[in-house]
Order: structure tokens, then C-alpha cells, then sequence
């Protein structure tokens, strides 16, 4: 056991009670992230329901892709840092809204707002924030559909409401997004004049495709109900 050990084999020379506390603190984190793992699930599963029920109704998936991601402690430590706060497993819990997130990449654009609606109608789950990116595309040009909500998980004896973060957004909406994350994140370069008026020309280009391929798609169902 490290607390029986002499101090001369304990490198770091950590004091045993101190010890005690952070391991404490690392099992307490542990647990929060499990408790994240299984938010994220049940918000997959509702959508992969929805996406069932949608290609029985409709004939076509709505929902291209699922993808979930549980921020890493390098990342949670940054955030709460930045904000002035102490990185404590209370402080996770209590100030950050996107440790479990979970995007969901959408066929049209209707498809983003069919699905939001329909998550949203469930009566287990809390909306927190929404903040349209779709409707009022940031000044880069990203477009998405964010929603912050609070979904119930079931453990053996309580019920525990956790934040996840959903981006909901088009192909062509995760196609920009996706490469202007890599262009930002990759290189250690500011963009020039020239380059963000590039990025915002293409977000706008992927706004006209959404547009065209929506009206396709309108074009098509009003075939199929003639
Ligand atoms: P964060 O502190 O970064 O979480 O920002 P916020 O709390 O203001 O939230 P916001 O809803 O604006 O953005 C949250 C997430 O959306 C980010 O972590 C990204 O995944 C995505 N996002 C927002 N803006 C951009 C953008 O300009 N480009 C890309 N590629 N992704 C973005
Ligand atoms: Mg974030």
C-alpha cells in the first residue's frame, strides 16, 4: 500500500493524506464520466428510434451519421481554467454543458429541424439552451443547430438528469465545419482578410447546396404523394 511505504520510495513525495484525497477525487471523476458515457447513449438511441420510425414513415434516413465524443480531462481542465474555476469534479458538473456531446449529421436541412422537434416533444428530456446556427449563422459562416439538453440515466437506485451537447447539422453544414476546424487547429496561423472572406464564401456555397438539394427533396415527396 503506497500510505505504508517510507517516504524515500514515494518519488513524487506525496503526502499519504493528500494522496488519499486525490483519489478520491480521480474515483468521483471516474464515475462522472461513466454517467456521461451513458447520457450520451440514450440520446444515440433516441435518435437511432427516430431514424427507424422516420425511414418506415418516409422511405429515406433522415440521420446520415451518429457521432459521440466525451471531452477529454485535458480539455475539461483548459475550459474550467479559463473560467476562473477550480478544477473539481463538483465544478464539471455544475459549469460545463458539453462534456458529453453527441452530433448528429442530417440528409436535409428539414431533417434537422423534423428530428429536433421530435426529441424535444419527449417528455423525459429538459431543453437548456438553443442556439440556431442555421437561422443566424455565426460571423465565419458556421452553420448547425445546437441544443443543450438534460436527459435522465437509470442507475440501479436513483435517477441522475446529465447535460449533453447536441450539434444536429446538414452533410454539406459538417462538410465546412469539419475543414475549417482542420484549417484552424492544425496550423498555428492566423487567418488572413483574404482567407476568412474565402471560408465565409464556402459556407455560403454549402448554404446553396443545402438549399437546391432541399428543394429536390420536396420536389421528389410531392411526386410520391401524386
Ligand atoms: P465553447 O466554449 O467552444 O463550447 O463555445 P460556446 O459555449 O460559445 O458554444 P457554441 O455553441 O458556440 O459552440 C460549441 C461547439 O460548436 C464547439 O465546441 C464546436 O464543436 C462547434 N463550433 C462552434 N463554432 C464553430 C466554428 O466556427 N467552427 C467549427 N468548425 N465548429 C464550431
Ligand atoms: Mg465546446
Amino acid at each position: 500500500m503506497m500510505e505504508n511505504k517510507p517516504l524515500s520510495d514515494n518519488p513524487l513525495h506525496i503526502d499519504p493524506l493528500q494522496d488519499t484525497a486525490v483519489r478520491e477525487q480521480l474515483r468521483a471523476f471516474a464515475k462522472l464520466m461513466a454517467y456521461y458515457r451513458c447520457a450520451m447513449m440514450e440520446v444515440e438511441t433516441k435518435f437511432n428510434v427516430l431514424n427507424e420510425e422516420f425511414s418506415l414513415r418516409y422511405d429515406r434516413n433522415p440521420i446520415n451519421s451518429i457521432r459521440t465524443r466525451l471531452k477529454t480531462p485535458p480539455s475539461i481542465r483548459e475550459k474550467l481554467t479559463r473560467r476562473g474555476l477550480d478544477v473539481t469534479v463538483d465544478n464539471i458538473e455544475a459549469h460545463l454543458n458539453d462534456v458529453a456531446g453527441v452530433r448528429v449529421v442530417c440528409s436535409f436541412p428539414e431533417d434537422v429541424y423534423t428530428l429536433a422537434r421530435a426529441l424535444l416533444s419527449q417528455d423525459d428530456l429538459v431543453l437548456l439552451e438553443k442556439k440556431d446556427y442555421i437561422a443566424h449563422p455565426k460571423p465565419n459562416g458556421y452553420r448547425s443547430l445546437h441544443l443543450i439538453v438534460a436527459v435522465p440515466i437509470f442507475l440501479a437506485h436513483e435517477k441522475r438528469m446529465m447535460r449533453v451537447e447536441i450539434q444536429l447539422r446538414t452533410i454539406a453544414m459538417d462538410f465546412w465545419a469539419s475543414l475549417e476546424h482542420q484549417l484552424r487547429y492544425k496550423k498555428d496561423v492566423d487567418f488572413t482578410e483574404d482567407m476568412r472572406k474565402d471560408l465565409k464564401f464556402c459556407a455560403e456555397l454549402s448554404a446553396e447546396l443545402d438549399r437546391r438539394m432541399d428543394a429536390l427533396r420536396e420536389l421528389v415527396q410531392e411526386d410520391k404523394k401524386a
